[in-house]
């Protein structure tokens, strides 16, 4: 991945920084988006200034679209797009959640993606070449109990990645989802303090794959829902 152009979102949480570590450690150069500017400077705070931090609501498609021209406008394009902002609520039963949860898991886990993607993707098809790869969950394989809007957001995500797969292949563009089962970070210890945490995927070993993803080595992968489960 040397000199690679890598736009990461979700930059500042746990597997963000995972994934970023791992380009860095290739020679890419990163664009690192949080949400928030003091998160940005929290996660990373001596980066080397060849990476660009930039801050931006990735749920609202005009800041999304800004903050990829930004990185366009001071990278020159961009090679690969890790969508990895997300989030996570249990939330309870379909027929008790409150009605906005459904459509805050839909904000948060699917426009975010969307979002950046639909800003990147002109750029790759005119370059006839990119990466994208975006996070599912394997929870959201089939539908479960007390986290129906979550496992909807996220089935959303990986029937889009599929979609997306099959209209960008003929460009150049390669479009896959790694689904984690439940990653090994401070949240989850603390939500699950008697879980066996030697059993969860690491953030490290998801980057791995997330990077291969992005590498040449997988340019004839399309569509592909990847587990990356560790034990669990
Ligand atoms: N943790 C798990 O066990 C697990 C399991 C399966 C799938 N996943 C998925 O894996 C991904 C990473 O999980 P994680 O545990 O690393 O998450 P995390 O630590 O909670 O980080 C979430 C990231 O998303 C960003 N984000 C949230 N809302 C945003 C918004 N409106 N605009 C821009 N960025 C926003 C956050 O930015 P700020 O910090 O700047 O707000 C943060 O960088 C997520 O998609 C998650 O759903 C996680």
């Amino acid at each position: 991945m040397a000199e690679k152009i890598v736009l990461i979102t979700g930059a500042t949480g746990n597997l963000g920084k995972a994934t970023a570590a791992a380009f860095e450690a290739e020679g890419a150069r990163l664009v690192l988006i949080g949400s928030r500017p003091e998160s940005l400077e929290r996660a990373y705070p001596d980066i080397a200034p060849h990476h660009l931090k930039l801050a931006a609501d990735l749920t609202d498609a005009e800041a999304a679209a800004g903050a990829v021209a930004e990185a366009e406008r001071v990278c020159g394009r961009i090679d690969a797009v890790c969508a990895i902002a997300g989030a996570f609520d249990m939330g309870g039963a379909v027929y008790e959640a409150p009605p906005e949860l459904a459509e805050r898991m839909m904000r948060l886990n699917v426009a975010t993606m969307v979002n950046v993607v639909r800003a990147a993707v002109p750029g790759m098809i005119a370059r006839k070449s990119g990466k994208i790869v975006t996070i599912g969950s394997t929870a959201a394989l089939k539908g479960a109990a007390g986290m129906g809007a979550y496992t909807a957001s996220k089935s959303a995500v990986m029937r889009l990645t599929e979609s997306m797969a099959a209209e960008l292949r003929g460009h150049g563009i390669n479009v896959n989802c790694v689904l984690p089962s439940v990653i090994d970070t401070p949240e989850n210890r603390a939500a699950m303090p008697k879980a066996d945490f030697s059993k969860w995927v690491k953030p490290a070993e998801l980057a791995a794959v997330i990077a291969f993803l992005c590498s040449d080595g997988a340019s004839a992968m399309h569509g592909a829902l990847v587990p990356v489960v560790g034990l669990v």
